[in-house]
């Protein structure tokens, strides 16, 4: 690309230029016909915002906080399988650039560095349930002992999604950036995922929280009735997230789904969210629906395989941009004030 990337689809540009098709569609990719994948999107464009004049913003401030951390904007870096894919360094150069930025790094557990190698600000760690329990237990304790803060349990997920793309490439992961789980050899996302448990139910949530000690997020709801469930199970907060578009193609775009839950969970716990959030304006638009903070995925691997740790950073910076200059233009001072009058709605 001749000029600066300017916004996110420009670091998306710069990525299919920089990955090989095979890499570029499994992180582009989602399921089936990726009706919700483009829809994760498409429905943020449709809302419309209820700007108030006159309302004083010198000094707008993005800073926020989650789950009881401070953080500068209620932007979070969602997790994302596989990052060596996207650069040599990783997880571990995305992690930093979240940490410079001053916001929180979720690190999967198909991930391409394992918890001990990110150390620098608040980690929360993203848990796949394997069928061995016992290797679970030792992956969670890992994550304790590296000082990460939450869990992130993904819900959605007792089989992968279909992802044709990945079919069509012949994508697989190169056999030197599969994640050592403990003796695990784990090939395609396929294999990975056919280790995986797929009879979890809403009890392991308070299992899994009294063995980590730590708080537990459910993260893959989409419906009231079990944004009630996470309430009375015990969950520290809910994301309400269709895993990107990967999982079951036909359900809601996020930011669709994200009122229903919000209404149900009545303020009981934190409700964050994720799923096409591309500009500061879809940040705005998620908080005035009720979510306390958003994550992104893809915006940062673009920005990663654009440039490692400084194209995260600047994928980071630009969305904070945008988001103080989206809550200037709404008339608020800062991320709290943003309300359900700033949407409108019908
Ligand atoms: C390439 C890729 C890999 C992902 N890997 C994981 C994962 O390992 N664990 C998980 O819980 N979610 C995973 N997700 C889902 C993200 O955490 C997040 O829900 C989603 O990317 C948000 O949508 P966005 O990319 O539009 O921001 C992945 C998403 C993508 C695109």
């Amino acid at each position: 690309m001749e000029r600066e990337p300017l916004n996110v689809a420009d670091y998306e540009r710069l990525a299919e230029e920089k990955l090989d098709p095979g890499a570029f569609g499994y992180f582009a990719g989602g399921a089936g016909d990726e009706v919700t994948l483009r829809e994760n999107v498409g429905a943020f464009r449709r809302l419309r915002l209820r700007p108030r004049v006159l309302a004083d913003v010198s000094g707008v401030s993005t800073a926020a906080t989650v789950l009881g951390h401070e953080v500068s904007m209620p932007v979070l870096v969602a997790p994302l399988a596989f990052q060596r894919l996207a650069h040599p360094e990783g997880e571990v150069a995305t992690a930093r650039a979240s940490a410079r930025e001053g916001t929180i790094f979720c690190l999967s557990t198909v991930a391409t560095a394992g918890p001990a190698e990110i150390t620098e600000g608040v980690r929360w760690f993203q848990l796949y349930v394997f069928k061995d329990r016992g290797f679970t237990r030792t992956l969670v304790e890992r994550a304790v002992e590296a000082g990460f803060s939450a869990i992130l349990l993904t819900a959605d997920t007792p089989h992968l999604g279909r992802r044709e793309r990945d079919h069509r490439t012949g994508f697989q992961v190169p056999a030197e950036l599969v994640p050592s789980l403990a003796g695990h050899d784990l090939l395609t996302p396929e294999q990975t995922f056919a280790s995986m448990a797929d009879d979890l139910s809403w009890r392991d949530v308070e299992g899994l929280a009294s063995m980590s000690g730590l708080p537990v997020l459910v993260k893959g709801v989409l419906t009231a009735e079990d944004a009630r469930l996470a309430c009375e199970s015990g969950a520290a907060g809910v994301v309400v997230s269709n895993h990107g578009g990967r999982q079951l193609d036909g359900v809601p775009a996020t930011i669709e789904a994200l009122p229903e839950v919000v209404e149900a969970v009545g303020g009981r716990i934190p409700v964050l969210m994720d799923g096409g959030i591309r500009r500061g304006t879809d940040v705005v638009k998620a908080l005035a629906l009720g979510a306390e903070a958003v994550l992104a995925g893809r915006p940062f691997v673009w920005g990663l395989a654009a440039g490692g740790e400084e194209g995260v950073l600047a994928v980071l910076q630009l969305l904070r941009a945008e988001l103080e200059l989206a809550l200037a233009l709404l008339g608020c001072r800062s991320p709290a004030e943003v309300t359900p009058a700033h949407i409108a709605r019908g």
